[in-house]
């Protein structure tokens, strides 16, 4: 690591315990605290993601950081402060809640600041450096991590609140994208711990073709993929809060479908399924999908459910799947 590097992991350092002491034992602070007791965060999961609180004042960071001898360009190279016209700073963070980001060592590389109101933009992240980069990283990843071997199993969440909210559930096997489409690097340093991944986003049109497309991408690198069970535009955070921890275990995780099942759901939106030639196309696109499959029980499971949903005979949907595989090799 360069010596620059040093110093800006030093600085988040101190920062990380900065906003969170500022958090939980300051008048300063309170605005955040409340706010985070609102959304049912406990205090252990404050302490334990070391959520904090950036005030909004100009330059509260860059001040408290001069005084520790870090200097300004620093800062700047950081993603802590912004250059102003006239040489100063002013901080990044202002009036936000902070959500340290850690590396897989658990060293904090960046921050999320949320805004409290729902002023734009709702996330605001440290600026992507050498140390820190979104698509080599998974929140939450040097924590879950034991837990992820453990379960041999690891939950794909879209944000930081899901992650708390998962935790506090004692549901740990759990990390977030924060929001960004999964990257193959990601993917491939997921697989080295697991063969099965739980894909768990929002359940809204944005999160169902980010599932889509994390979800192939996971396959390619050989991960067995099941997509959790949510719906009606819930996130899980949403889902824990509203049904609590035990029907998040039960009905979302548990009740996870497979890709297949998945991908049959998802692939409905193409067409209208009350033309012929559109169920005709329907199908075949599944089938493409079931020839791939290489257990002849699991092949025969959907093309059973297909048989009853289009009333085709299995013969013939079974005849087709074995052109299929014929042709594939
Ligand atoms: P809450 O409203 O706090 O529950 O957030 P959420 O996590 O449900 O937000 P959402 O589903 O909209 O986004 C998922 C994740 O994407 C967040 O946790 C952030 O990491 C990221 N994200 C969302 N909005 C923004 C944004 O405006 N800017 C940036 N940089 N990231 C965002
Ligand atoms: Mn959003
Ligand atoms: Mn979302
Ligand atoms: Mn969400
Ligand atoms: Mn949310």
């Amino acid at each position: 690591l360069s010596q620059e590097n040093q110093s800006i992991l030093s600085a988040n350092e101190w920062l990380t315990k900065l906003y969170h002491h500022l958090l939980r034992y300051t008048k300063d602070g309170k605005e955040g605290y409340s706010y985070f007791k609102e959304r049912g965060v406990s205090d252990e999961s404050i302490d334990l993601f070391q959520l904090g609180f950036a005030p909004n004042v100009k330059d509260f960071t860059a001040e408290f950081l001069d005084k520790k001898g870090f200097h300004k360009q620093l800062l700047v190279k950081a993603g802590l402060v912004t250059l102003q016209e006239d040489n100063s700073v002013t901080d990044r963070f202002r009036g936000r809640v902070i959500f340290p980001i850690r590396n897989h060592l658990g060293k904090t590389v960046a921050f999320g600041g949320r805004s409290l109101a729902e002023q734009e933009p709702k996330y605001l992240n440290s600026s992507e450096s050498e140390l820190f980069q979104k698509g080599k990283l998974l929140y939450n990843f040097d924590l879950a991590k034991k837990h992820i071997r453990k379960e041999s199993e690891v939950i794909i969440f879209e944000g930081y609140m899901d992650v708390i909210s998962a935790y506090q559930a004692e549901v740990k096997n759990v990390v977030a994208t924060l929001g960004t489409s999964l990257t193959e690097q990601q993917a491939k340093l997921l697989k080295r711990y697991v063969d099965t991944v739980i894909l768990c986003y929002d359940a809204d049109r944005a999160g169902i073709e980010a599932t889509y497309k994390a979800a192939n991408l996971l396959r390619q690198v050989g991960c067995y993929v099941k997509i959790a069970n949510l719906h009606d535009n819930m996130d899980p955070d949403n889902f824990i809060k509203q049904h609590g921890s035990e029907a998040f275990k039960k009905e979302v995780i548990q009740a996870s479908s497979t890709f297949i099942s998945f991908y049959m759901r998802y692939l409905k939106k193409d067409f209208n399924l009350s033309l012929e030639g559109d169920r005709i196309k329907y199908i075949e696109k599944v089938l493409n999908q079931l020839a791939v499959i290489e257990s002849p029980v699991e092949r025969e499971y959907y093309l059973r459910e297909l048989s009853n949903e289009y009333n085709i005979s299995l013969d013939t949907l079974t005849d087709e799947i074995v052109t299929l595989r014929e042709k594939k090799g």
